[in-house]
């Protein structure tokens, strides 16, 4: 049943001339500027795919672009899903395994984030080199899941050292401070509490956000290699706690986003 509502999908954006992309690209909240570097060739609405899951807030814009960046064919999701909406975690990954079945061969994932480690500060980059899974389900707990590959994904690399080591060196040679650390997912949409912030720093995360552990699972368990860097929109200090607004958030994003924009361009130049 899902896996012909999955092929129905698939099909009809093959037919819309969605042909071979070879690297697919989620955008986070507040960082839809990649777009614009885009030779875009075909862009369609989340509304008008078919069984697609359609977006609701309103700072996504919700749809699928596809072109040529950097010289490659790339598919991106301008416009998330997130489980604070309401969204199952199918809805959440439907887009991932959709670039899947489309043929993409990596994946390139960025978030909002909130730093917990506090030597990183709000407007940085932060590289993820692993997760902490803490939204309390899991994409792949469903009863068809095993028809799309082994529901007992390894997660010993979730986050693609080949990938991780070439955007270190991009960021280098191009003067962008980029972090590495441990995401920890929540649910949300509720920021955290003091108490919450303090268990996060006990866990040795280094960024909190909502968003990107169920998309790298579905990745791991379709083996495409991926990698995300969270840019990081405040600083979650509980001793220091100040109220957080998300119009700050979206603010920083967007101002920190042309060095993610330059970073995730020359990667895609070099894969
Ligand atoms: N917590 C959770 N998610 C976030 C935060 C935060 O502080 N900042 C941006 N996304």
């Amino acid at each position: 049943m899902k896996k012909q509502q999955l092929q129905e999908t698939i099909d009809f954006l093959s037919s819309k001339g969605i042909n071979q992309p070879e690297i697919g690209i989620v955008l986070g909240t507040g960082l839809g500027k990649l777009v614009d570097e885009i030779n875009i060739e075909k862009e369609i609405a989340y509304s008008e795919i078919p069984n697609f899951p359609e977006a609701t807030v309103e700072f996504h814009s919700g749809k699928l672009i596809f072109g040529t960046l950097s010289g490659k064919n790339v598919v991106v999701m301008s416009g998330r899903f997130h489980l604070y909406e309401g969204y199952t975690p199918w809805e959440v990954t439907y887009g991932i395994r959709t670039m899947h079945g489309l043929g993409i061969q990596y994946l390139l994932i960025s978030n909002a984030a909130g730093a917990i480690n506090l030597s990183y500060k709000k407007g940085d980059l932060m590289l993820i080199e692993d997760h902490i899974n803490l939204q309390g389900n899991s994409p792949l707990a469903f009863s068809e899941a095993k028809e799309f590959g082994n529901i007992f994904a390894d997660m010993l690399e979730p986050y693609s050292k080949k990938l991780n080591e070439q955007l270190k060196v991009i960021a280098q040679n191009n003067d962008i401070t980029l972090h590495e650390g441990v995401y920890a997912s929540v649910l949300g949409p509720q920021l955290e509490t003091r108490a919450e912030y303090r268990m996060l720093q006990i866990l040795e995360t280094d960024a909190v956000g909502m968003s990107t552990v169920p998309e790298v699972i579905v990745a791991k368990q379709l083996n495409i290699p991926c990698c995300a860097i969270s840019v990081l929109t405040d600083e979650c200090d509980p001793k220091n706690l100040a109220p957080v607004d998300i119009q700050d958030i979206i603010a920083t994003a967007g101002k920190a986003e042309p060095k993610l924009v330059a970073i995730f361009k020359e990667l895609i130049n070099k894969l």
